[in-house]
């Protein structure tokens, strides 16, 4: 079981959501928390919430000069981080039908180059200290191309593909990688899906689920259970059987 007093924990996309139950829960473990997003306001009103001793680092992912001087704020002031959790994203449903290019390419910018922007940073510096922890949020989103899914499916096939790359090219260098893959969870993100969502969860059990996560030794962290392998199943039939039975769920 993974003791979360002694451990610094950056955690990008903080301010909402999951990212922001996920804090407490891990405030609650005893973690020293670096809190980052763009809404200040909202990290403020967390670190309140919190118990302990924290750090507020304001970021916006989508832009290389933010994430530089976040990075150096943290390392000036010895806040590097054991354990690192992309969690920031962005989504909107949207189809072949209704495809505006430039929320596609915001989606991609936010989700996945982002990811690669803040991991120039960490990777480094974990390389250098043969230790560390990153965790990526994907989404079983990324699983295979799923309707209304433009952008974000793409987005999140892309974290899911980083973090498997990662995850061998720096295990024998002592780094641990992991990817989280929820089902629906409510928050704002789900607040603009007017489907049916099977499986919703809350923010608060989503956490739950990563927070158990982390202390175990599994690549992925994928919840709900069984949505979670239904799109798992999907994934490895052939195409036909796949469409077929896409089009009946
Ligand atoms: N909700 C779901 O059903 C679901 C399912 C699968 C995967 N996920 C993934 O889970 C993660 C959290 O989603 P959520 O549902 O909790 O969404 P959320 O409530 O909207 O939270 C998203 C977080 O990302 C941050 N963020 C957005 N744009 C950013 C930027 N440019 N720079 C820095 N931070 C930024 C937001 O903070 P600011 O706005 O303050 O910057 C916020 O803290 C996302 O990666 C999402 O794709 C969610």
């Amino acid at each position: 079981m993974t003791d979360f007093r002694n451990k610094k924990i950056w955690i990008v996309g903080a301010s909402e959501g999951i990212g922001r139950s996920l804090a407490k829960k891990l405030a609650a473990a005893g973690a020293t928390l670096i809190l980052s997003a763009r809404s200040m306001d909202r990290l403020d009103s967390l670190l309140e919430e919190l118990k302990g001793e924290h750090l507020i680092v304001s970021l916006d992912v989508t832009e290389g000069k933010s994430v530089e001087r976040a990075w150096e704020k943290i390392e000036s002031l010895k806040f590097v981080p054991d354990i690192f959790i992309y969690n920031s994203g962005y989504y909107e449903p949207m189809s072949a039908m209704n495809c505006d290019f430039e929320i596609v390419k915001k989606m991609l910018d936010i989700n996945l180059y982002g990811t690669f922007t803040v991991l120039s940073k960490i990777i480094p510096t974990f390389l250098q200290n043969r230790k560390g922890h990153i965790v990526l949020v994907g989404s079983v989103a990324g699983y295979s191309g799923l309707p209304r899914s433009m952008g974000y499916g793409a987005s999140k096939a892309g974290v899911i593909n980083l973090a498997e790359s990662l995850y061998c090219d720096l295990k024998k260098q002592g780094i641990r990688v992991q990817v989280v893959n929820p089902g629906f969870v409510k928050t704002r993100l789900t607040a603009k899906n007017t489907f049916d969502m099977p499986f919703i969860i809350t923010a608060d059990k989503a956490a739950n689920y990563i927070f158990k996560g982390l202390t175990s030794s599994s690549f992925e962290i994928r919840f709900p259970w069984f949505f979670s392998t239904l799109l798992k199943i999907l994934r490895i039939l052939p195409y036909p059987l796949y469409f077929f039975l896409l089009r009946k769920l």
